[in-house]
């Protein structure tokens, strides 16, 4: 039997942007987190279970483009198997379905690594992410790869499309404090209405999409520097520059606007928007008030997490 697990993440600026080429900074969230067991088994076929999801199936009765099957039949075809072993899959996740903390890269990732493992592989981390980022674009259509960057390294991450992953340091612990709107939005759609906004003014969006970059860019700074105030005005900038590319929502601003009236440095929307989780950075004495802020605003659960 073998078995891996990998964490969540929180996408800290620069989201959309990064499909356009923009930097932007993610940092893993290690309170939910999904998990893979592969087990040898007696019964023929490849079977599946992901109660989670509801799901328990044989892999051939799947999709090709499903994908969990995808994977699998990836990691079979690279392993060079003629013949598929019989197995049984069990795959499990604390990370809520669709709400910007990466379940999807975080299943892909876990299970890369526990298949690889059973079928005696070890591949790296920069391996594991190639291949979440193939599973990526089943989940996603033109993902940035940043989600399955940062899950599979587990550290924080800069991230710039096409370019080689860069990490960076953090001066002085950052508090964030995760609010979920409950609202599941599927980041296909916002991904797919910011293409359309850019395919219709080039010139406007790729304005607001370099003001974001921007953002990034002095977030890092300030990060590595422990400037907390100076990180938190940008990331109601960079909020409000989500705003601008119709990505947020009632919910995501009631939120953010909650956790700052609660005394929090900044806060905004995080991922691919509309629904999912927000985020807002706090001085650590001040988490529990924008916890319960966010919880009276209508939060549907709430996660502290620390990056150091
Ligand atoms: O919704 P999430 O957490 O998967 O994040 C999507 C981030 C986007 O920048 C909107 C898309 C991408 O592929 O980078």
């Amino acid at each position: 039997m073998t078995s891996a697990s990998a964490p969540g993440k929180i996408i800290l600026v620069g989201e959309h942007a990064v499909v356009y080429g923009r930097p932007a900074l993610a940092v893993p969230v290690t309170q939910v987190h999904a998990e893979a067991q592969v087990t040898r088994s007696s019964r023929p076929g490849v079977w599946i279970e992901a109660p989670d999801i509801g799901l328990r199936a044989e892999l051939a009765s799947l999709p090709v483009d499903h994908p969990l099957a995808a994977l699998i039949r990836e990691l079979f075809q690279r392993a060079g198997l003629k013949q598929f072993p019989a197995l049984e899959i069990t795959i499990r996740s604390t990370i809520p379905v669709g709400s910007g903390l990466g379940s999807g890269a975080a299943v892909s990732v876990a299970l890369a690594r526990a298949l690889s493992a059973e079928l005696g592989g070890r591949p790296s981390d920069a391996q594991v992410s190639e291949l979440a980022f193939e599973i990526e674009k089943l989940h996603h259509g033109t993902p940035s790869g940043i989600d399955n960057a940062v899950i599979a390294h587990a550290r924080p991450v800069y991230f710039v499309r096409g370019q080689p992953l860069q990490s960076f340091t953090v001066g002085r612990p950052m508090t964030l404090v995760l609010g979920d709107t409950g609202l599941s939005a599927p980041t296909k759609e916002s991904v797919g209405d910011v293409r359309r906004l850019w395919e219709h003014d080039p010139q406007k969006w790729e304005a607001v999409f370099g003001s974001i970059g921007v953002i990034a860019e002095r977030s890092r700074r300030a990060i590595e520097a422990g400037e907390l105030e100076r990180l938190g005005e940008l990331l109601d900038r960079n909020h409000a520059l989500l705003q601008e590319l119709t990505v947020s929502s009632p919910e995501l601003d009631r939120l953010s606007a909650a956790a700052r009236s609660a005394g929090a440095l900044g806060a905004k929307l995080s991922g691919g928007g509309r629904g999912g989780n927000m985020l807002a950075l706090t001085r650590s004495e001040l988490a529990g008030q924008v916890c319960a802020a966010l919880k009276d605003a209508g939060a549907r659960s709430v996660i502290t997490t620390v990056v150091e």
